[in-house]
């Protein structure tokens, strides 16, 4: 399994690029099972996730090709509508798959996903949903089992708003005739974003402005060409990163105000940004970084997904800060590692306390999720010596070419397996 070597000491300086946002396209990409009308995906990155993902729409029957960042996906011949558990246990994000089989056949049947390493991450919500569209859910041999005489239209309140549940009951709403409303749905920017291709395939998927979702469904969708929106987990991981290394880069292609809580955030620590239409400038300081507490949340909420990457910065913030934690029960994974680094944090329960230190050094790691991957990269980055990092694989699922950009930027990151290179 490949690893990666990182020099620290060197600071980021240049312009990065932002590639699309995983978490919008491969909900997306899924909703190209909704019609057998070709359907076209532009600036879709080339992640883990996203070939797994292709992976599934073959498994399913539909015909796939993926070059220079455009999916495109064309039916060829009958759909199935049962997904192999291989595809599932690989990622938990396969599940989406349920709302636009059981719109197209009224059955199908999906491997439950396991939990993974943020916790149990059950799927009651996309169920109950489907339960109100007129759906039965049945749980055998570790699948989830989903038929419908008939599916009607319904008004949904989610108990919590899950971005996975909201992208699945929009996309099996959307092939219902009639009006379906979600009250307490994910707000998420990427929800946007799969509105937006429901709508372009013919649905009618709009914010009534009372914080509800409604889905007018059609009978039939077409296909669509969409540009996946920029990926705002990434753009914040390279921020945070420019920022922690106290370097001058210009993160390019982004949009910031689906960072707006991340943004303010570093100005509060003491991060000089320039904030421009598609773009934010981070700037170099030397003033010493102010300690925070944050907390994280539904969009527009701090985002679970930068917790990771922001303890990393705080590990060298002149005092004490606190992380908490409201999204998943166990995503301090990297926590301990930061610790073997040099950094001072202590966990309790859904609270890291984090004690600002002068300076980490590196340290033989590993990666235990994606987001806790890409702080313990950061790390390295700032770290005096050689960081290692072991299972750069979880990284991969989330960052198109990481060691590419960094490097870019002035890094010393190189990527290797042990098991094959006589590194
Ligand atoms: C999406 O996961 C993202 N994944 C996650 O990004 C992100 O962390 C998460 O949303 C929160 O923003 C994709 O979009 C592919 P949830 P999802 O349903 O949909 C609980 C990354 O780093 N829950 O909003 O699975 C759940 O256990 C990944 O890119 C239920 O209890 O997240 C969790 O505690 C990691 N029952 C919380 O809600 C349900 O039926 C949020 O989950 C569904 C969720």
């Amino acid at each position: 399994m490949d690893r990666f070597l990182v020099e620290g000491g060197h600071k980021l300086k240049g312009s990065v690029q932002i590639s699309g946002s995983k978490n919008a396209c491969l909900p997306i990409l899924v909703a190209s099972l909704l019609t057998d009308e070709p359907f076209i995906l532009h600036r879709v990155p080339n992640l883990r996730d996203v070939r797994t993902t292709l992976k599934i729409l073959t498994a399913l029957g539909k015909k796939v090709t993926y070059e220079n960042g455009t999916a495109t996906i064309v039916a060829d011949g009958q759909l199935k509508n049962t997904l192999p558990y291989e595809l599932v246990k690989q990622m938990r994000a396969s599940f989406w798959v349920a709302g636009p089989l059981l719109a197209r056949f009224k059955s199908a049947t999906i491997p439950l996903p396991g939990g993974c390493a943020l916790g149990a991450r059950p799927v009651d919500i996309h169920l109950k949903g489907f339960e109100r569209l007129g759906a039965t859910c049945a749980t055998e041999q570790g699948n989830v089992v989903l038929s419908a005489q008939t599916l009607q239209p319904a008004k949904i309140t989610l108990r919590f708003p899950s971005v996975g549940a909201t992208q699945n009951l929009m996309m099996c709403a959307a092939l219902i005739v009639g009006e379906t409303v979600l009250e307490n749905m994910a707000k998420e920017p990427e929800i946007d974003d799969v509105a937006a291709v429901l709508t372009h395939m013919g649905a009618e998927v709009f914010n009534d402005g009372k914080g509800r979702l409604v889905i007018r469904g059609q009978k039939q969708l077409h296909g669509v060409e969409h540009t996946v929106v920029a990926d705002r987990i990434e753009s914040g991981s390279y921020m945070l990163a420019a920022a922690a290394t106290r370097g001058d880069v210009r993160v390019e292609g982004c949009v910031p105000e689906h960072n707006g809580i991340l943004l303010e955030c570093l100005q509060e620590v003491g991060v000089p940004l320039e904030i421009g239409k598609d773009y934010v400038h981070v700037k170099p300081y030397d003033t010493p970084l102010k300690p925070l507490r944050i907390k994280t949340a539904p969009y527009p909420g701090f985002a679970t997904d930068l917790q990771a990457p922001w303890m990393t910065l705080m590990t060298l913030a002149n005092g004490a800060s606190e992380v908490d934690e409201d999204i998943f029960e166990n995503r301090f994974m990297h926590a301990p590692e930061l610790v073997r680094m040099g950094a001072d944090i202590v966990t309790e329960k859904s609270v890291a306390r984090i004690t600002g230190v002068k300076s980490l050094s590196g340290a033989h790691v590993m990666a235990s999720d994606l987001r806790g991957g890409f702080a313990l990269l950061m790390a390295g980055l700032c770290a005096s010596g050689m960081t290692e990092i072991e299972r750069v694989y979880h990284i991969d699922r989330g960052y198109e070419n990481p060691e590419g950009k960094l490097n870019a930027l002035g890094a010393k990151v190189t990527r290797y397996n042990p098991d094959k290179d006589d590194f």
